[in-house]
């Protein structure tokens, strides 16, 4: 932007550009462009009231479904997406050829960033509309995001977005423009259950031994202003008898993802493994005689969130306080129901992956309340190695000296193929969501890890379309590291080193797919060099992919294996847990802590204006403080003029100006303009105070 002319004229510019741009996003007046133009239009009565939201559009191959395949690895589909405010019946939202990769207010296009490069040929096409609700969070952030609704926030097509119809078209390639017409919504699956606040916050329909609870949860609904549920599935072992109190079982605290419906997704969520638990048969083989069904209770929990499927069990400034909803509301109200023992020897933490980030978590930030982590293959406890990127020492989260740090892999007879890099992936998800909303993996992450940004959102460690890492951003994820966070509280009042002492059980497959076994080594030799060899007990098995149980071992081996934890660690067992490693003290991730550090407040505390000192010729002036990468241009105004251009400045930088001829008794005024643009952020000017030299 070129700043030239007076002050006043300046701001009017401004305010005048800003409401083109909000205009030309809200009346979506179609810029002229000279290659390819998507309009689409909204049938009346499907939106009752304007809305904000993200617009999918994607192009599969001729006669092929847009959404059978949408994978990064794998699609065969061009995706498109772009953000729209107040989008409402009678608006017409325009996707262009031309907007380039202006993420903020444009197209954002995978594999390809604009539509102008969609090649000529015949291509079946369709767009969804992701709904975005509004929250005033109790911290003052606003954000407008999509709130769970029973599906376990896919990042396209969730229950309730719009549709176009499936539309053939053919790309010509030169001007060309499509209308698409969102005329219908993504039905709602049935729902059997009871609903119990609304948007299918409800229960799924119980049978013998797989039940299901959900709540209200106070400490979210209080963060996010709004009703917050959540839920779990239990599952009851053969026997279970609902009035034999006198009869209590440990529970294994099964994490994982969205565990919603029957799912089939593993087995403490699958209505068959429940009646294979119940009868002890196997693939019709009866175990019960020779392997006795484990005497324990089964739960997952259900915390579809905004941002992601799950919340990662913690609580953090993006999400809200899950941590304390999961431990503190919901695992309570479960052993008022069940009839559990409701004590850490005879809880487990187990789950893969996110689960397996999820189990370890709960277990250092909460050895108060659980006993022991079976931990496979987790996401990164080491940032070190955030998958395969080295979080705190490059610049660049896509590109490692040059070269591309990859994501998904698969070794074949030690032979690897990197099937996607994290900028592909990262890009890809770009088109799903901006700011961190797509509901998809690295984003989930960020919203994970980060602190809020000045906008409300999810401040992100990187860069989404260039990967250029910013440390200080970066500096907030360091309590999430658990590397860090158990050696840094090894032995203080927390006396984690002590206290988590064999508690820990980790396996990763040596060709994780997802490069987790790197921050896993990293953990292991973190924690080993202050504990000692066998301070926590990992197990790496070469050439193991992502997936299985823990361990690889079959499932019934695996129950048995946490079975006989329990019964060592129960009083009077081999080793039992005592009460000195379960003392509250070393509980962490606190609430009012962690969105101390992190949320709006936080964000706040970090922004400074632009500020001038002055020696006497020479006034030096400071830009300022914003949020990492935030780009900044910066103005001079002397004697409330406008001087010259505006020019690039760095975050950090000093500026200096050197007041010319004699200093008299007449004194000129000098001020600094300074203005900021992020994606995702609103354009903004910050003038530092009017000295005088
Ligand atoms: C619009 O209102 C109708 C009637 O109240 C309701 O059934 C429908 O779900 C609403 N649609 C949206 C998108 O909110
Ligand atoms: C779209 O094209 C596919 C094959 O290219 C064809 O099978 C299908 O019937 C077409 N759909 C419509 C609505 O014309
Ligand atoms: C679009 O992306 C594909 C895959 O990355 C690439 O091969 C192709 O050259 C790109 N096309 C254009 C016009 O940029
Ligand atoms: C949407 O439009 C398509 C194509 O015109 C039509 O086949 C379909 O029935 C419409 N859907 C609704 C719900 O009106
Ligand atoms: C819900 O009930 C209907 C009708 O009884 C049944 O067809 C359907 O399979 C049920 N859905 C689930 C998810 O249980
Ligand atoms: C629990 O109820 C069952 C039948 O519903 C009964 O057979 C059993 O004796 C009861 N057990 C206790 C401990 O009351
Ligand atoms: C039952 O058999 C199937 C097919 O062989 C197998 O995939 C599955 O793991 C078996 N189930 C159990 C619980 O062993
Ligand atoms: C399996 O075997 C046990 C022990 O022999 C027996 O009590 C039980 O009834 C059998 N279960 C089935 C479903 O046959
Ligand atoms: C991997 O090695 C095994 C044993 O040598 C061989 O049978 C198999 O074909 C190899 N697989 C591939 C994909 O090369
Ligand atoms: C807890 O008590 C046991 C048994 O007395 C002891 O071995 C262990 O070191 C104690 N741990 C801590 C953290 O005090
Ligand atoms: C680690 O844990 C596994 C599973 O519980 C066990 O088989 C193994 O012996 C343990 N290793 C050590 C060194 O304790």
């Amino acid at each position: 932007m070129v700043l030239s002319m007076g002050p006043s004229a300046i701001a009017a510019k401004v305010a005048l550009l800003a409401t083109l741009l909000i205009s030309a996003e809200a009346l979506s007046i179609a810029p002229r462009a000279p290659g390819l133009n998507v309009r689409i239009s909204v049938a009346d009565g499907l939106l009752n009231s304007s809305t904000d939201g993200r617009i999918s559009l994607l192009f599969a191959p001729a006669g092929l479904d847009p959404l059978d395949d949408t994978d990064v690895t794998s699609s065969p589909d061009l995706f498109f997406g772009k953000n729209v405010y107040n989008y409402h019946s009678r608006d017409t939202a325009v996707l262009t050829g031309d907007s380039g990769q202006n993420v903020r207010i444009g197209v954002y296009g995978y594999p390809n960033v604009s539509l102008n490069d969609v090649a000529p040929g015949d291509y079946t096409v369709q767009a969804y509309l992701n709904i975005y609700e509004k929250a005033v969070r109790s911290d003052g952030s606003v954000v407008s995001v999509r709130f769970p609704c029973g599906d376990g926030q896919p990042n396209v097509a969730g229950f309730g977005s719009l549709i176009t119809p499936m539309t053939n078209v053919t790309i010509s390639g030169g001007h060309q423009t499509i209308s698409l017409h969102f005329n219908d919504s993504v039905p709602y699956e049935v729902f059997n259950g009871t609903e119990i606040g609304a948007c299918r916050q409800g229960n799924y329909v119980d049978s013998k031994n797989l039940k299901h609870v959900k709540i209200r949860s106070a400490a979210l609904s209080k963060f996010w202003n709004r009703d917050m549920y959540v839920g779990a599935n239990i599952l009851l072992p053969a026997g279970y008898q609902a009035n034999d109190t006198n009869t209590r079982y440990p529970v294994v605290y099964s994490q994982n993802h969205w565990a919603g419906g029957d799912g089939a997704f593993r087995y403490s969520t699958s209505a068959s493994f429940a009646a294979t638990w119940d009868s002890g048969v196997i693939n019709g083989t009866n175990t019960t005689a020779a392997r006795p069904t484990p005497k324990f209770i089964v739960i997952s929990f259900r915390h579809e969130a905004p941002y992601y499927d799950d919340s990662y069990a913690v609580n953090t400034a993006n999400f809200g306080p899950y941590g304390d909803a999961l431990n503190d509301e919901l695992v309570p109200h479960l052993d008022a129901m069940f009839n559990t023992i409701g004590k850490p020897y005879a809880r487990i933490q187990e789950g893969g992956s996110t689960g397996g980030w999820e189990s370890i978590a709960s277990v250092i930030y909460r050895p108060d309340l659980f006993g022991s982590c079976f931990t496979y293959y987790p996401d990164s406890l080491d940032f070190r190695r955030h998958q395969d990127i080295y979080l705190y020492n490059t610049p660049n989260a896509y590109y490692r000296e040059g070269v591309a740090v990859p994501s998904i892999r698969t070794v074949t007879n030690g032979t690897e193929i990197v099937e996607a890099t994290t900028e592909m992936e990262n890009h890809w998800e770009l088109t799903f969501g901006t700011s961190s909303r797509s509901a998809l993996q690295w984003d989930a992450w960020q919203a994970v890890f980060g602190a809020q940004g000045l906008n409300g959102y999810p401040l992100e460690a990187w860069n989404k379309v260039t990967g250029e890492i910013y440390p200080e951003a970066v500096e907030y994820w360091k309590p999430f590291d658990l590397s860090h966070y158990v050696t840094g509280n090894w032995d203080n009042a927390k006396n984690l080193g002590a206290v988590l002492k064999n508690r820990i059980f980790i396996y990763v497959g040596l060709a994780d797919t997802y490069y987790l076994n790197e921050g896993v080594e990293k953990f292991q030799e973190n924690v080993e060099s202050f504990g000692g060899a066998g301070w926590a007990n990992f197990t790496y098995i070469a050439g193991a992919p992502h997936g299985g149980n823990y361990n690889r071992l079959e499932i019934w081996t695996y129950l048995e294996l946490l079975d006989k934890w329990f019964k060592d660690h129960a009083p009077g067992g081999a080793t039992p847990l005592g009460d000195n490693v379960t003392s509250v003290a070393s509980r962490g991730n606190y609430w009012e802590e962690t969105i101390a550090r992190a949320g709006h407040q936080a964000a706040l505390t970090r922004q400074a204006s632009p500020h001038l000192d002055v020696y006497k010729k020479l006034i030096k002036g400071s830009v300022g403080r914003w949020d990492p990468g935030v780009a900044l241009t910066a103005q001079w105004k002397v004697d409330g003029r406008l001087q010259g251009k505006s020019f690039a400045v760095k975050q950090g930088q000093t500026v200096p100006y050197e007041v010319k001829g004699h200093l008299g008794w007449w004194k000129r005024s000098f001020q600094l303009l300074v203005t900021g643009t992020k994606n995702g952020y609103v354009d903004e000017t910050r003038a530092s105070q009017i000295v005088k030299a």
